[in-house]
């Protein structure tokens, strides 16, 4: 296995939309462990493939504390959402800031794993949330999207106040 570099916000290839995975091969196979290994290592609860530079739709997220709950999702579709809730949201490829955005409270997806084999996950919860997150990169979407202009500003000085000190 080996960890991938993530790419990090302004990043235009984070604007990139994925395109659907169409062979299931032991390269496949390959990247979803090396995106697991480098969202434990960052560390983090979710990575999708645009954030390590492969618009692929395929996504990874282990929301446990014990770190043994891989999920891989590839060509993730959502099929159904209801309610709405409103977490605190981070971002490997926003480092160190964080921000309350809406999601839908319960959502039913469908996608592939990493053998082609369909299924279907119903998530709420941080699950629901982060699975919503990583969607949205798939299409180029990322978290501050959703924020006011004032609120986004806001954030994106601290993020570069934050590299600075990092040097
Ligand atoms: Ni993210």
């Amino acid at each position: 296995m080996a960890k991938l570099d993530i790419l990090e916000f302004p990043d235009p290839r984070l604007r990139l939309k994925a395109e659907a995975v169409e062979t299931f091969d032991a390269d496949l196979k390959r990247l979803a462990d090396d995106m697991l290994e480098t969202m434990y290592a960052a560390p983090g609860i979710g990575l999708a493939a645009t954030q390590v530079n492969l618009p692929k739709q395929l996504l990874v997220v282990d929301v446990s504390e014990a770190h043994d709950s891989p999920l891989v999702l590839v060509n993730p579709e959502l099929r159904e959402g209801r309610g709405t809730e409103v977490c605190q949201e981070g971002c490997l490829s926003f480092p160190g800031v964080y921000a309350d955005v809406q999601r839908k409270e319960w959502i039913r997806v469908q996608a592939r794993d990493v053998t082609g084999r369909s299924f279907e996950l119903e998530a709420d919860g941080m699950l629901a949330v982060c699975i919503q997150h990583e969607m949205d990169h798939l299409v180029g979407k990322v978290f501050v999207d959703y924020l006011s202009p004032l609120k986004r500003s806001l954030l994106l000085r601290k993020l570069d106040k934050q590299r600075r000190h990092a040097g």
